[in-house]
């Protein structure tokens, strides 16, 4: 098929080497010409495994071209994907002004019963106002749909080669037939609806997971009142299959640039069709206070950050990407900046781009922890996860920090650390 993707972002890059591998000729196009360039030469301007080596792959097979040109990627295209970015408004609401633009460009161009897809994650009723625009300006006739996207960055190539499942949001056959058809070498987890259910489940899904997180860093509070352990406590409750025992992370608090987002989109929808008092508001705050929360009752706990040194480790918002968007180390560490504390910083791949104020980032462990009174492991690199913090202890009282509870304890404090795990004595 030939297929146009709009957007060349973090989902861009990766659905269009994966279409383009399936054999489909795919045109990526961006507004961004240093994207569009890069991408050309096979460069990938962020860290993805395994995306570096499908983009250039594909690139070789000549089914993929970049361009920064509407005419070029939507005259021939059969399905045209948009995949901008849909940051939160001043209000929380989603901002669909790039959605709304991309409708604009492709508009004049479309090929008779071209299809449209918004993969874009959106409010329901997006696909009306793309609609509207689209019949301004098309000389034909065409057909929307949405088909939200569902990878995570660290897994993103494997998440779209084979997708846990596909939901298909359109009311007309031929497009969902052509768009299950497109999809079905990738999964057989194939599920058609409406597009306002397949829209609704990307929020649902996102808030959920987002959910479970906020749910746990509550039960841990309650933990630590009481003497209970919280990773027992997980134990406990793992076994019942409506429960499940994966997806628990007390900690910080979720971030990255899709959870935060689109939580506090669907807490603005709610808002805004007159549901102003439900979960979805409340998980978006508790998340919110989470990391002032925690630091400062971890604060007291360390006799106060003022001069305290304090080795960060973990700055992106999870383990196997760069993508420190919403990550919790930036909470982090302006909290320490505020409170005067001194620190340095070290993760595998993601570059501390904020304020730098005491603060300076380190190329490995051993240089983020040498001399530090406190250590706090924020996020579960298996370089920081596999270290062996006995080679690093110092002659004085080091507070070891573990901030998603994945170290024994034991080891840590036969060692000679003050161990502070979460929701755990
Ligand atoms: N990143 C994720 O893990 C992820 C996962 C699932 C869903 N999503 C959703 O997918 C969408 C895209 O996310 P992303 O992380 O890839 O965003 P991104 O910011 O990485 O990329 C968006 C791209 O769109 C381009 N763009 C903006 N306006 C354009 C226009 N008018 N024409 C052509 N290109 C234009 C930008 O230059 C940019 O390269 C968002 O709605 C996001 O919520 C993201």
């Amino acid at each position: 098929m030939k297929i146009a993707c709009i957007g060349t972002g973090f989902v861009g890059v990766v659905t269009t080497a994966v279409f383009a591998s399936h054999g489909h000729e795919v045109a990526g196009l961006d507004i961004d010409e240093n994207k569009v360039a890069s991408l050309s030469k096979g460069q990938v301007p962020f860290f993805e495994p395994g995306l570096n080596e499908l983009l250039n792959k594909t690139l070789v097979s000549g089914n993929l071209t970049f361009t920064t040109s509407y005419q070029e990627a939507i005259t021939d295209a059969e399905i045209i994907l948009i995949m901008v970015g849909t940051p939160s408004a001043a209000d929380g609401q989603a901002d669909l002004k790039y959605v709304l633009a991309t409708a604009e460009s492709m508009a004049p161009y479309l090929k008779e019963d071209a299809i449209v897809v918004i993969k874009s994650t959106v409010p329901p009723g997006t696909n009306k106002k793309i609609e509207k625009i689209l019949k301004q300006k098309a000389k034909v006739s065409f057909t929307t749909a949405s088909v939200p996207e569902f990878l995570r960055e660290g897994t993103a190539v494997e998440d779209t080669l084979h997708p846990s499942r596909v939901v298909i949001g359109s009311t007309n056959k031929k497009a969902a037939d052509k768009l299950a058809q497109l999809h079905r070498p990738l999964s057989d987890r194939i599920i058609v609806m409406k597009p306002e259910s397949a829209q609704m489940s990307k929020y649902a899904a996102n808030t959920y997971l987002a959910t479970r997180i906020t749910f746990i860093n509550q039960v841990a509070d309650l933990c630590e009142k009481n003497g209970a352990d919280i990773q027992e406590v997980i134990a406990g409750i793992g076994e019942d299959s409506r429960i499940g025992d994966h997806y628990w992370y007390p900690g910080f608090g979720y971030g990255g640039s899709c959870f935060p987002k689109d939580v506090s989109e669907l807490a603005a929808y709610s808002r805004a069709v007159g549901e102003s008092d439900n979960l979805m508001n409340k998980v978006h705050d508790l998340n919110q206070a989470r990391t002032p929360y925690l630091m400062e009752k971890l604060g007291k706990k360390v006799g106060g950050w003022k001069n305290k040194k304090v080795a960060i480790l973990g700055l992106s918002f999870k383990p196997n990407t760069d993508d420190t968007r919403e990550a919790p180390s930036i909470a982090i560490i302006n909290h320490l900046q505020q409170n005067g504390a001194e620190v340095t910083g070290f993760d595998p791949m993601a570059k501390w781009r904020g304020d730098s104020t005491n603060f300076s980032q380190k190329e490995s462990v051993v240089e983020a922890v040498a001399e530090a009174d406190v250590i706090i492991a924020v996020i579960e690199w298996p370089e920081i996860v596999s270290f062996d913090f006995s080679k690093t202890k110092l002659d004085k009282q080091q507070f070891f920090i573990d901030g998603r509870n994945q170290f024994e304890p034991s080891i840590l404090i036969n060692n000679n650390y003050t161990y502070l795990g979460i929701g755990r004595k």
